[in-house]
């Protein structure tokens, strides 16, 4: 008999997992606190936006082989929990917020088979599984658990959970790590590579590659104010450097930088946590990885001073992207978003455009304006910033849109658009870390 899945928490991580295991095949089972959450995916309906996850998921309900629900008594079918919700930044400090992991621990314990396993999929704090296993012993004597720290892009959600580049496991005993055998018995079948830790190690592995992503983009983006200085180009010394195997190309791309609902609190709660640990000095360089992040964003501020004479009053502003990264609706901690905010606190009247993200960034900056459609974002525009590179805008054809702009001077935040093609159409092109020479 194939096993049946619960999933706890059905955001970004709960909804693709639950959807993905339902299309391997198991009978799965979603919960949320949030009825409105539940119903809304009940129709098959993804409340973000998530490419394909939406058509697979109206897929697998009606397959009837997947389910929602806010009753947690429905999950006492299931023979393996896994814990899916979110562990954001606490509102005073760096650390994370584990009220809702916590809560679920509590209210799954008493649901759980015996032999049944609880799976960890929430990023935490090294230290937190292992509270949670002696916890849920406790309330269930007959349970288990495991963590299984998950590695999903935004935008490849479907594709990273179907085929993980890696799968990590923590669990204390061996019955553990056979039932997890058995829910990625496809992913093991085409030689998917199979860690198995510890608990705490298996929690570091998550926090560690995300901080080794942040280091990567804040060196690069410390790479480019050197290059600023000295009149270099970032863009060719990423290159360069990319074609040693052992640095590797990927997440050189220089520009404003990392957000979203990760990269940035992750490393702060690994700050934090550090700390409560006495090995603070350990990461003591995030706390610079995170300032250099941050500093690119007063960067690319700075270009649009000097290109509007250090007068923002009254300026009108067009922004390419809201999103945090492309192929997402999600603008948590979105530096396009911040720069937005901040050029217009300082009197500019700006215009923001996203082909995905605008109803998200409304909600969280409703002083910004927003425009459905990039000709009217561009409308008059004295200067034009690029700040999430959706393929759209690669496409745009910049001598078209020279007759839409008052002053045609791009900015490009994310070193992602043709420099040749926008100066050759006239424009003056600006980027971070790129010597200016036109
Ligand atoms: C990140 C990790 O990449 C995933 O492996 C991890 O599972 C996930 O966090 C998580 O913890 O749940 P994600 O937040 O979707 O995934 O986004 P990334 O693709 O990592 O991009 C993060 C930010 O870095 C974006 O704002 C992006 O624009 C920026 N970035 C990325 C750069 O500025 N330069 C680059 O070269 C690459």
């Amino acid at each position: 008999m194939a096993l049946k899945l619960s999933v706890i928490g059905t955001g970004y991580l709960g909804a693709t997992h639950a959807a993905c295991m339902a299309s391997l095949g198991f009978e799965v089972i979603g919960f949320d606190t949030e009825s409105s959450k539940v119903d809304l995916l009940s129709k098959g309906k993804v409340p973000f936006y998530e490419p394909d996850l939406e058509e697979l998921l109206a897929e697998q309900i009606k397959a009837k082989r997947l389910t929602f629900t806010n009753k947690v008594e429905d999950l006492s079918d299931a023979d393996v929990h896994f814990i899916c919700v979110g562990t954001p930044q606490v509102k005073n400090g760096n650390a994370a917020d584990l009220t809702y992991v916590n809560s679920a621990l509590e209210s799954i314990a008493k649901h759980v088979k015996p032999g049944g396993l609880v799976v960890g999929k929430s990023t935490v704090p090294v230290g937190t599984a292992t509270k949670l296993r002696k916890r849920l012993l406790e309330l269930n004597p007959k349970a288990d658990l495991a963590w299984n720290p998950e590695f999903l892009r935004e935008g490849f959600a479907v594709e990273d959970t179907l085929r993980p580049n890696r799968l990590v496991i923590g669990v204390v005993t061996d019955s553990a790590e056979n039932i997890l055998k058995e829910v990625y018995a496809i992913n093991l079948k085409e030689n998917t590579p199979w860690v198995r830790a510890d608990l705490p190690t298996a929690e570091l592995v998550k926090v560690a590659a995300n901080s080794f992503l942040a280091t990567k983009i804040s060196f690069i983006n410390a790479m480019a104010e050197v290059c600023e200085a000295s009149g270099g180009d970032v863009t060719v010394l990423a290159k360069a450097i990319g074609y040693d195997p052992r640095i590797g190309s990927r997440f050189l791309q220089a520009g404003i930088g990392f957000g979203g609902g990760c990269l940035p609190k992750d490393i702060r709660a690994f700050m934090a946590r550090a700390e409560e640990l006495g090995a603070s000095q350990a990461v003591e360089f995030l706390k610079e990885i995170d300032a250099i992040n941050l500093r690119a964003r007063q960067r690319i501020i700075e270009l649009v001073r000097k290109d509007l004479s250090d007068d923002l009053v009254g300026k009108k502003v067009a922004v390419l992207g809201a999103a945090f990264k492309p192929d997402s609706d999600d603008v948590r901690d979105s530096p396009a978003l911040d720069i937005s905010a901040q050029i217009q606190a300082a009197g500019a009247n700006v215009t923001v455009h996203d082909p995905k993200a605008i109803s998200n960034a409304q909600k969280r900056f409703p002083g910004l304006t927003f425009a459905e459609d990039i000709n009217s974002t561009l409308k008059d525009a004295e200067i034009v910033l690029h700040l999430t590179e959706w393929k759209i805008y690669r496409e745009i054809d910049p001598a078209q849109i020279k007759k839409l702009v008052k002053s045609a001077i791009m900015i490009d935040g994310r070193n992602a658009l043709d420099r040749d093609l926008w100066r050759a159409a006239g424009w003056k092109f600006r980027a971070l870390g790129r010597t200016d020479s036109e």
